[in-house]
């Protein structure tokens, strides 16, 4: 029976390092690709933060503008999948996960209480993200190009703050060996995780 305890080391081993990463700003899984269903129908990916990875509630979250396209796109369709490459590690997970959008409650608050200032300058854009200009634009006021705001001047963003909380549903795991690659797929049932190894 060694091979489901190395199966489920491996995805343990994982989640570990999906906790390195959120605290560790250098990790490369940091700034993960996060992909969700466009309102057309066709996939739409994009570089995020990486705020929270845990285990025991299979989670990842990430925080966004409420305004940015992302937000529509998972209130008409909560399916996203979460993508992270690590050369040095050689391993590669894709994920598949339900999104919900934290606004104005006790998650969101909790989050804008504890982001840093300059993480709240992002949230003070005077307009919403992807609307189109006449010429290149940091969407910031322009007080705020060259400075943090203050604790005082950072409170109007938390408008247009949001988590994204994503649970996780399913996991595909690949890491790469001169001696054979190994690839192993586990899907969340009832607080569970059930692995398998599939073809690399
Ligand atoms: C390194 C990096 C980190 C980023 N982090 C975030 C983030 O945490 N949240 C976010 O909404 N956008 C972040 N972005 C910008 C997004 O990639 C994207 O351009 C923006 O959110 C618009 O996405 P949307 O139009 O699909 O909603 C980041 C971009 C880069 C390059």
């Amino acid at each position: 029976m060694t091979e489901p305890l190395q199966l489920q080391q491996n995805l343990a081993n994982g989640w570990a390092e999906l906790a390195r990463a959120v605290v560790d700003r250098k990790h490369v899984w940091h700034t993960p690709t996060l992909v969700s269903i466009g309102l057309d129908g066709a996939p739409v990916a994009r570089t995020v933060v990486m705020r929270c990875a845990s285990e025991e509630f299979a989670e990842i979250r990430c925080h966004t503008d409420r305004r940015s396209p992302k937000i529509a796109e998972i209130a008409r369709d909560d399916r996203v999948s979460w993508h992270f490459y690590a050369p040095e590690l050689k391993l590669q997970l894709r994920l598949r996960a339900r999104a919900t959008v934290h606004l104005d409650d006790g998650v969101a608050d909790d989050a804008w209480a504890k982001a840093s200032l300059s993480s709240r300058r992002c949230y003070l854009a005077p307009s919403a993200p992807s609307t189109v200009c006449a010429a290149p634009s940091p969407n910031l006021p322009e007080h705020l190009l060259k400075r943090v705001p203050t604790l005082e001047e950072s409170l109007p963003g938390r408008a247009n703050f949001a988590v994204v909380s994503t649970k996780v549903e399913e996991v595909d795991w690949l890491w790469l060996a001169s001696e054979g690659h190994q690839r192993a797929r586990f899907t969340r049932s009832e607080g569970r995780w059930i692995g398998a190894w599939i073809e690399a």
